[in-house]
């Protein structure tokens, strides 16, 4: 096994353990890691229940409409939430060379959000739920998580307001973009009635319910499972390149396309509903412009390694950081097509859109991810890389490999679906039954389920991997703390 440079670092921000605020940032990445297996986990099992249906053991709370909530929600805002505020919380503190601006409100949000996590998986398992998809959460929940999240942007708002450089780095641009719209998206989307501590009713009735629903749905992936993540790219991805940002004016440029497009393209959620048909029209034109700003800040990220690209045949982070840029285009291209309204008709309730879903979740977010955190984790130990290069780059491969399988399976199985229930005979009678659909689709389920434990192998060696550095970073002698000035002085 090869183990990569284990020394204390001389300088960089490495050497500026002790100064800023790690504690937190190392809870949220172990509490990721966990969150990630666990939601996969629940993941595997769905998608094992969608070929053995026997797996539910007739048991409620094993059921697939209870576990797939538990699913979304968990590797959301678990897995992806939880990597989110390790991230930006370490990111906003290097780059504006100050510490948090309180210890005592980072564990707030820390064993906060936490609670609100296993209060999520508990009251979702026990059937309580409004029904709208990623905002499950019966009231109480909902207004822990805004306490929460309140807290989450005085914290990382306050940061920003002490630091000690003028200039605010662009990666805390698209964080603050997230914070902002997320708790605006939360709070509209979730206001509802109350009858009784476990059950409300939306303030909203249909099809303005319905826009409001995905108003937020379509907003949460631009700004949950979008915006944020870009906030880690363009701080890992020069950071890992060890080369400055490609072009900062598009980033800039990107920023604000991005953010000004994803707000009005949610009724591509609703083609052919009882939407006014213009509003639908509205939410079709805005999902195709956004291919544009999608695309610049991709290319803006993989172009970062001009000059570099050796270190790609080396550095698995690496590979992990631009692959998933990779993939990042790959769904911000097929986004747009899937909002075209007669390419839609074709898709729409097919595992298409499953495979959609998670060419951007397995392939961008969880890409991302991972390798922002195994960029990041050694340094918050005052470690120059993690214990184990080679099973970076072994878990590289069993996430790749699976994230194929998984995607190519789905979009066959979608597209076999959308043809096979179209298909009509010449006197216009269905030509397939839909359990003949059902019956075609099979064996692309179980391609997906093997693909699916194939990423969730890769969790574990992760997982073994940071608890071999957290061990190294133990026995390592401990970082002098220096201030930001004396440690550039130093540098
Ligand atoms: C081991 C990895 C994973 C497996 C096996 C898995 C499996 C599944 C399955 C079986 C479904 C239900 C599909 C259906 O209803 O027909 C699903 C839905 C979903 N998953 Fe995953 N998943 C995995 C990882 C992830 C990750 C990492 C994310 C996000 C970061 C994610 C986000 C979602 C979302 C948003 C849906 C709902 C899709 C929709 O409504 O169209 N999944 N997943
Ligand atoms: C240019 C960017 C994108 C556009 C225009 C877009 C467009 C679409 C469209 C048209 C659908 C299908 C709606 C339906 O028929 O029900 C969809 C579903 C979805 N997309 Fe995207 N997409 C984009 C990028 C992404 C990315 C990067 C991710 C994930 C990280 C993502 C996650 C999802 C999810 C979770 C759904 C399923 C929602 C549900 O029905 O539960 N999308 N998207």
């Amino acid at each position: 096994m090869s183990e990569q440079g284990i020394r204390p670092a001389a300088s960089g921000d490495t050497g500026l353990a002790g100064f800023y605020n790690d504690k937190v940032v190392r809870q949220f990445t172990i509490a990721s890691i966990f969150w990630g297996i666990v939601g996969m986990a629940v993941g595997a099992l769905i998608a094992a229940q969608l070929y053995w249906p026997a797996l539910n053991f007739d048991t409620a709370w094993l059921s697939f409409g209870r576990l797939r909530p538990i699913h979304t929600n968990g590797v959301i805002f678990a897995f992806g939430g939880s990597a989110l505020f390790a991230t930006s919380l370490y990111i906003v503190q290097r780059t504006c060379h100050v510490r948090l601006m309180s210890d005592k409100l980072a564990a707030f949000v820390f064993w906060g959000w936490q609670l609100c996590l296993v209060l999520a998986v508990v009251t979702l398992a026990g059937g309580m739920t409004q029904g709208k998809e990623y905002a499950e959460m019966e009231w109480p929940v909902d207004l822990l998580i805004t306490i929460v999240w309140v807290a989450y942007a005085v914290l990382f708002f306050g940061t920003i307001a002490k630091r000690k450089v003028k200039h605010i780095y662009v990666a805390n641009w698209f964080f603050a973009a997230y914070i902002v719209t997320i708790a605006l998206l939360h709070i509209v989307n979730n206001l509802a009635i109350p009858v009784s501590l476990t059950k409300s009713y939306s303030i909203y009735t249909g099809a303005v319910d319905a826009m409001a629903q995905w108003w937020y749905g379509h907003n949460a992936v631009g700004f949950m499972l979008t915006t944020s993540y870009l906030g880690m790219m363009y701080y890992f991805v020069p950071k890992q390149a060890g080369r400055p940002i490609y072009s900062y004016r598009l980033s800039i440029v990107h920023f604000w396309a991005l953010i000004s497009v994803y707000m009005w393209a949610g009724p591509h959620h609703l083609h052919y509903t009882a939407l006014p048909d213009w509003v639908q029209s509205v939410g079709m034109v805005f999902s195709i412009v956004l291919l544009a700003p999608s695309w610049g800040g991709a290319i803006n990220g993989i172009m970062t390694l001009s000059g570099v690209w050796h270190k790609l045949r080396t550095d698995p982070i690496l590979k992990f950081l631009i692959v998933a840029l990779s993939f990042y285009m790959i769904a911000t291209f097929e986004g747009p097509l899937l909002s075209i309204k007669t390419v839609n008709s074709l898709s729409h309730y097919t595992d298409w859109t499953v495979g959609h879903v998670h060419a951007g979740a397995l392939g961008w977010v969880a890409m991302i991810t991972i390798g922002s955190l195994y960029s990041m984790y050694p340094r918050t130990l005052g470690l120059q890389g993690m214990f184990s290069t080679r099973l970076i780059d072994l878990h590289f491969w069993m996430h790749t490999i699976g994230v194929v399988f998984y995607i190519c399976a789905m979009w066959i199985a979608g597209v076999t679906q959308g043809l096979m229930w179209r298909a009509t005979n010449a006197d216009g009678t269905l030509t397939y039954a839909f359990v003949e659909a059902l019956n075609a689709t099979y064996p692309y389920y179980l391609g997906r389920l093997a693909g699916g434990l194939l990423v969730l192998a890769g969790m574990f060696v992760m997982a073994w991997n940071f608890w071999r550095t957290w061990e190294l970073g133990r026995e390592a002698a401990p970082m002098p703390v220096l201030a930001p000035e004396a440690a550039a002085a130093r540098a």
